[in-house]
């Protein structure tokens, strides 16, 4: 497998806190049967985001591993105004190893309405956003034929492994089935934080998923996608299915 969404990069953000949590999540993840991870710290207005420090961290923990799983780099992205502006001027410090996919978190309390143009502008030059973990925020979930147009402009979307699996609520386990089930996943990732309530082991939704969907599904949101997310090649995808008719009126879709 394939893991595009960690925080196992210590000292930087709300995740890995010591090296040698980030030697620990690393064990977790390749134990689990993940080849490659991305370390995706938060961009935000808590943490601030230093390239330099994250290809500095990068490096050592590739030290420490050696060839027993590959490390690579990302970024958190949470789309304020002047990450926006920095990353149109120039994405490769932000986008998984410069290479164009960007992992874009939304804020969970508002989405302002001109964020499908910000998608868009970005789609047009050369970033792919990839939107994370939809199912756990409310304010997507109620706009779910927003994201297919935005799939349909260029996003791709990121589910949380653990959100399959129950780890975020039933709301958001429902909402990862109604997602799939619309073709809007593309990927799944750990999102890990640290090793003991939100490790990078993506084995159990792996299974999951395997068994409700079949292994050629799995296969494609745990490994093929992902690897081209890594390597920076094009990334095809089914078109999202409109939503079935409501079966009550308080329904959201
Ligand atoms: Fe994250």
């Amino acid at each position: 497998m394939v893991d595009i969404h960690s925080h196992i990069l210590y000292g930087i953000d709300d995740g890995a806190k010591t090296i040698e949590d980030s030697l620990a999540m690393l064990e977790i993840a390749r134990q689990s049967g993940t080849t490659d991870i991305v370390a995706t710290p938060h961009a935000n207005l808590h943490f601030a985001f230093d390239i330099h420090k994250v290809e500095a961290l990068v490096q050592e923990l590739r030290a420490h591993v050696g060839q027993t799983i590959g490390i690579h780099r990302g970024c958190d992205f949470h789309l304020h105004y002047d990450n926006i502006l920095s990353c149109m001027q120039d994405h490769r410090p932000y986008t998984i190893d410069g290479n164009g996919y960007l992992m874009v978190e939304f804020a969970e309390t508002s989405i302002p309405d001109s964020i499908g143009g910000v998608l868009l502008e970005m789609a047009g030059r050369g970033i792919t956003p990839v939107i994370t973990h939809p199912e756990r925020n409310a304010h997507l979930m109620g706009r779910a034929d927003q994201l297919m147009e935005w799939v349909r402009g260029g996003a791709l979307i990121q589910v949380t492994a653990g959100s399959f699996t129950g780890l975020f609520g039933d709301r958001a386990r429902e909402n990862c089935r109604k997602l799939i089930e619309r073709k809007l996943v593309h990927f799944i990732a750990s999102d890990a934080h640290d090793r003991q309530h939100r490790p990078p082991d993506m084995c159990p939704a792996y299974e999951t998923i395997a068994a409700e969907y079949g292994t050629a599904v799995a296969t494609l949101l745990f490994e093929t996608n992902p690897r081209k997310a890594i390597t920076g090649e094009t990334i095809e995808i089914e078109d999202p299915a409109p939503a079935a008719p409501r079966k009550a009126w308080y329904q959201l879709w």
